[in-house]
């Protein structure tokens, strides 16, 4: 177990299931003091039984005081891991933007905003933000979630690239298919593009753990999104070409 964990005020968002839950199950077993966070109450207080942590149920953006307070006044790691799976085109609702913007994006800047002056006068503080490989690629089907996970990686980078040398350290972890509730509900484009290569939270959990001892940014619990990442920076019309592939065989699945 990473050694920075022991003893550690942790707060993961979104983590009454899924991702969330499996890396506040982490950090707990490392002897982390967890706060859970999710806007379904009773399932942020499931896991925090089951762990030994503290609840906080409400919207990410809401609770970043109140669990630094449950914490006694420091987070010593904050988990950005709450989500919205966000699906459709260009056509999709103003309000399917607008949410996927909010917590996908938005939520992790509030938090950085309310914790920095803390950590940078402290010297340390770690934001690990669960971001996801479309983050760094795309996702067929799902503009408004491929657009923020952008957006919540470029802000990852930016405040590594910012803070990095005042002690901050800042992880991005980038999976593709993970089995969760957000996986089920991808439906037919999660099938072609996701489930195949699909991994339990736990690897998520154990990626980030080798991720914090070796102190790396770019966390990839599947090794391979390296080399897409590779591909598309080196050939942005070939990478194009091959995902428009995908997407007219997705289009005769539907
Ligand atoms: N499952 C995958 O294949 C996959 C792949 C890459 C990245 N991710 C990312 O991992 C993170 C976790 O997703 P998951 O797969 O565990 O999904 P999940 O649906 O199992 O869990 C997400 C949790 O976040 C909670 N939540 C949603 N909005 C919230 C808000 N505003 N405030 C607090 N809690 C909120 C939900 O209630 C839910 O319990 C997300 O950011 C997601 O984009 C998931």
């Amino acid at each position: 177990m990473v050694e920075t964990v022991q003893g550690a005020g942790v707060v993961v968002t979104g983590a009454g299931g899924g991702i969330g839950a499996a890396l506040a199950r982490r950090f707990a077993a490392g002897g982390a003091r967890v706060v859970v966070n999710d806007l379904d109450a009773d399932r942020a207080k499931a896991v925090a039984d089951e762990i030994g942590g503290i609840a906080v149920a409400g919207d990410a953006s809401l609770i970043v005081t109140e669990a630094r307070d449950a914490l006694g006044g420091t987070v010593d790691v904050y988990c950005a891991n709450a989500g919205v799976g966000s699906g459709g085109s260009e056509a999709a609702d103003e309000s399917v933007w607008a949410l996927a913007w909010d917590v996908n994006v938005m939520a992790h800047v509030r938090a950085a905003h309310t914790l920095l002056p803390d950590w940078l006068e402290r010297g340390g503080g770690r934001f690990v933000s669960t971001v996801s490989a479309a983050g760094l690629l795309t996702m067929i089907g799902a503009a408004p979630y491929s657009v923020t996970k952008h957006g919540a990686y470029a802000f990852a980078e930016w405040l590594s690239l910012t803070y990095r040398h005042r002690g901050v350290k800042v992880h991005a972890i980038c999976p593709q298919g993970v089995r969760t509730d957000m996986l089920q509900a991808t439906g037919s484009a999660g099938d072609l593009v996701l489930q195949p290569t699909a991994i339990e939270p736990e690897a998520v959990a154990d990626a980030l753990m080798k991720g914090i001892e070796e102190d790396r940014f770019l966390i990839l619990p599947h090794p391979e999104v390296a080399g897409y990442y590779q591909a598309r920076a080196a050939d942005p019309d070939r990478w194009m070409m091959n995902m428009n592939h995908l997407q007219q065989k997705w289009e005769t699945t539907e």
